[in-house]
């Protein structure tokens, strides 16, 4: 079964509205490429003007994260009903980020990934291993916990639909992006923990991404790897080089 490539760009706390709309303007032409699916993560005050900007564009508008209630006293959160009623079909849930500086946890990210599913959006689901526990020999064990948990009481019809990102902590922001065997191995590792917890046909099906310091140079060998199925960008995302990235089959 051939996956379609997902390449989605997490501009992270950048990008004020007028500068989003420039972004979206800029980019357009350049992440032209039907072959495959291009998301632009967006900070939330973003999501509409860059929508806006995106129109009839093969771009979609996703959200860098959402709370997983529906409605009510959470100040400051996004709902997943207020991204649906915008049109986002995308959300990234559990980056490092926000399970460094935000206190979320494996079991937070459980519950945004059930609440994404019941709203239709499509969770971008982040695992990936510090320096230290890469050191340590205990990255795959790692994974495979962050998998199970995210995934707890997720059909399979659902977990086929959902993507995850695979994303060393040490690569991020780093320049130091993983060699294409470590990423390899990783998202093989993933998909075959998926088939340990479904079967063959959610493991074909759900795409794995690969995430930290992705380039233009470095994107077509690693979205190349039988089990990388496009890649989740920060800062390449914010310039032109993310079209070279989106086009890295062409
Ligand atoms: O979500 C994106 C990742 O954190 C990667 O960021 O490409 O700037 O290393 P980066």
């Amino acid at each position: 079964m051939s996956r379609k490539k997902i390449i989605a760009g997490n501009w992270k706390m950048n990008m004020t509205p007028s500068e989003a709309v420039e972004l979206v303007n800029t980019l357009k032409p350049l992440v032209a490429n039907d072959d495959v699916d291009v998301v632009f993560c967006v900070p939330a005050i973003d999501i509409i003007p860059a929508m806006e900007a995106a129109k009839g564009t093969n771009i979609h508008i996703g959200a860098e994260n959402m709370y997983y209630e529906d409605k009510g006293a959470y100040t400051g959160e996004i709902s997943p009903a207020m991204l649906k009623d915008a049109g986002v079909n995308y959300v990234v849930i559990g980056h490092s980020e926000r399970r460094e500086y935000f206190a979320e946890t494996d079991e937070t990210v459980n519950k945004k990934v059930l609440k994404a599913f019941e709203y239709g959006i499509t969770p971008i689901v982040c695992c990936g291993e510090s320096l230290t526990q890469r050191e340590q020999g205990i990255t795959l064990d790692w994974i495979r916990q962050q998998i199970k948990i995210a995934f707890l009481g997720i059909p399979a019809e659902n977990a086929a639909k959902a993507v995850i990102a695979y994303e060393p902590i040490w690569a991020i922001g780093t320049g130091k992006v993983a060699t294409t065997e470590q990423a390899q191995e990783v998202c093989s590792a993933i998909r075959s923990c998926i088939l340990e917890i479904y079967d063959e046909a959610t493991a074909e099906a759900i795409r794995i991404q690969y995430g930290g310091s992705v380039s233009a140079a470095s994107a077509p060998e690693l979205f190349a790897q039988p089990d990388i199925d496009g890649g989740l960008v920060g800062g390449a995302s914010l310039k032109p080089e993310f079209g070279k990235i989106v086009n890295y089959n062409k």
